[in-house]
């Protein structure tokens, strides 16, 4: 077996003024006061005060199935409604937080949805989605039942990618080890390095 790739160690990202960081944390669990958002929160709780941060728990904002007419209509209406709120929510921000926790290897389905609007978005007139998206940061926050980190690989992969394809920063993914609510907090490594994960310049 080849070595896992390791994208859990520090990352080249921005250091820009923290005044003027937007954070976007796109809660993915499919419940409610999961351990991913906890991890999330405890990370967010160490962003310097002049980081604006905005919360979106994709389960409030449901996406209608993703249709493929980049090659039958060839572009995108604006979009409305709940798509129009992560629309918004993406392009404002700065930096991205995709808080994701691990569904059978993988991001969950909701956050896989809202990847798939990116598809859309690129081909919405106007919003030159892939210029304004190029230079944000990609951040993932990850709660696990496993200890072998290496079984999320491939949400990272996927986090690591997208980034690359979109030429935005990676940041890497924080990830904490825990099955029902609240067993993250008993993850004191993944604690510590909540403190010191997300790197903003100073004010
Ligand atoms: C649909 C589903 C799939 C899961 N798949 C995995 C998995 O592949 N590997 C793993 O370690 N844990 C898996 N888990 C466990 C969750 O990652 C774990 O309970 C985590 O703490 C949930 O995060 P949350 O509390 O933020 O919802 C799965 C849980 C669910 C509901």
């Amino acid at each position: 077996m080849g070595e896992a790739a390791d994208f859990s160690e520090e990352h080249d990202v921005s250091t820009g003024p923290a005044a003027s960081r937007r954070f976007a944390f796109l809660l993915a669990s499919a419940r409610r006061d999961g351990n991913t958002e906890i991890l999330a929160r405890k990370a967010a709780e160490h962003l310097p005060a002049g980081v604006a941060q905005e919360w979106l728990r994709l389960m409030d904002l449901p996406l209608a199935p993703f249709v493929d007419i980049r090659h039958s209509v060839g572009v995108y209406p604006q979009p409305t409604g709940n798509e129009r709120v992560l629309f918004d929510a993406t392009l404002g921000a700065t930096d991205l937080v995709f808080a994701v926790p691990l569904y059978w290897y993988s991001v969950p389905a909701s956050a896989k949805l809202y990847l798939d609007y990116w598809s859309g978005w690129l081909r919405v007139p106007g919003a030159e989605f892939r210029e304004r998206m190029a230079g944000k940061t990609l951040w993932g926050v990850c709660a696990l039942s496993e200890e072998d980190v290496r079984r999320a690989d491939p949400l990272v992969g996927t986090l690591a990618i997208t980034a690359d394809y979109m030429k935005m920063k990676f940041g890497g993914v924080l990830m904490g080890y825990a099955s029902k609510p609240g067993d993250v907090l008993s993850d004191s490594a993944a604690l510590a390095k909540a403190r010191g994960f997300f790197r903003v310049g100073p004010a």
